[in-house]
């Protein structure tokens, strides 16, 4: 396991594992790993002949300067949790480094990028589209691991790798969860006692959301979930949407052939969460 900060040093060890034929796995991330990011490098080692992951907090999809700030940077352990997968280089390099001026590209992904997350946290998506593009263009992976609790964002890379006629494929990896359920996120670290053990309750109700189709519809069903997580004080729920899984179109009946997920974001404290739940 090398440690590699330089754009320069990463791409000349990727152009002598190309001209070795060697193929290439990549697992972007921005640290404080848990076992979510850990599933995503494990299934890269297993599938490639050599697996890049990137810890990067990248400023451009930050909306809000605050969560900028407090996100968790826990390096050390990052790299001691990565030692046990044995994956071949960790990219951990400084803002200038990725950004020497600006980014002023702007992408557009039309409705993709317009609805839940994308209207929620406004440019968010351009700067993850940013910060991935670059990315994709230094590490030349075969193939690049995403999980599933971040939905939208996988649907944007997706997307993303199309307009660009990228010859990356994107494999979308399953939620790890907590033992109650709770989606591991990064930003779990950043909650109270309280807030941790309340916010179980957000996975719990989808979980018993599933079994209440098709006896509620749709929108009684979405309208469910919102009244059940809002009657924790601790938890406030900011959207709850039942699309489907490539144009993340509203879902108005179950009878709809195509996958439905039910993709949430709660306000916990200060803290904003997400997860969803296939239908
Ligand atoms: P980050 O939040 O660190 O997540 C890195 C990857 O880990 C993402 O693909 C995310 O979906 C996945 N992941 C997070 N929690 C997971 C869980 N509980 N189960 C499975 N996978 C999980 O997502 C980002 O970083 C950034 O936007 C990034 C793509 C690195 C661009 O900056």
């Amino acid at each position: 396991m090398e440690i590699v900060k330089l754009v320069a040093d990463l791409k000349s060890k990727i152009s002598s594992y190309k001209s070795k034929g060697k193929s290439i796995g990549f697992v972007p991330t921005m640290g404080a790993l848990h076992r979510g990011h850990l599933s995503l490098t494990k299934e890269s080692v297993k599938n490639n002949d050599v697996t890049v992951v990137s810890i990067f907090v990248n400023p451009t999809q930050f909306n809000n300067p605050d969560d900028l700030k407090t996100y968790p940077r826990t390096i050390t352990e990052d790299l001691d949790k990565l030692s046990a997968y044995q994956p071949d280089l960790i990219f951990i390099p400084e803002v200038e480094e990725i950004y020497p001026e600006s980014d002023s590209r702007v992408f557009k992904f039309g409705h993709l990028d317009q609805v839940m997350e994308g209207k929620n946290r406004p440019g968010h998506f351009n700067g993850v589209a940013q910060v991935v593009s670059k990315l994709f263009n230094m590490v030349e992976p075969d193939n690049a691991y995403f999980g599933r609790k971040d939905f939208q964002q996988v649907a944007v890379i997706k997307q993303m790798v199309k307009d660009l006629h990228l010859s990356v494929s994107v494999v979308a990896c399953p939620i790890i969860r907590e033992t109650d359920g709770l989606a591991m996120s990064s930003r779990n670290l950043l909650l109270s006692l309280e807030e941790r053990k309340n916010a179980s309750k957000i996975s719990e109700t989808l979980f018993k959301a599933r079994n209440l189709v098709p006896a509620l519809s749709v929108i009684e069903l979405r309208d469910w979930v919102i009244e059940e997580i809002n009657k924790n004080p601790y938890l406030s729920v900011e959207y709850f949407e039942i699309v489907d899984d490539t144009k993340l179109l509203p879902i108005e009946s179950w009878e709809d052939t195509n996958e439905k997920i039910g993709c949430i974001t709660v306000q916990v404290g200060k803290v904003r969460l997400i997860d969803n739940v296939t239908f």
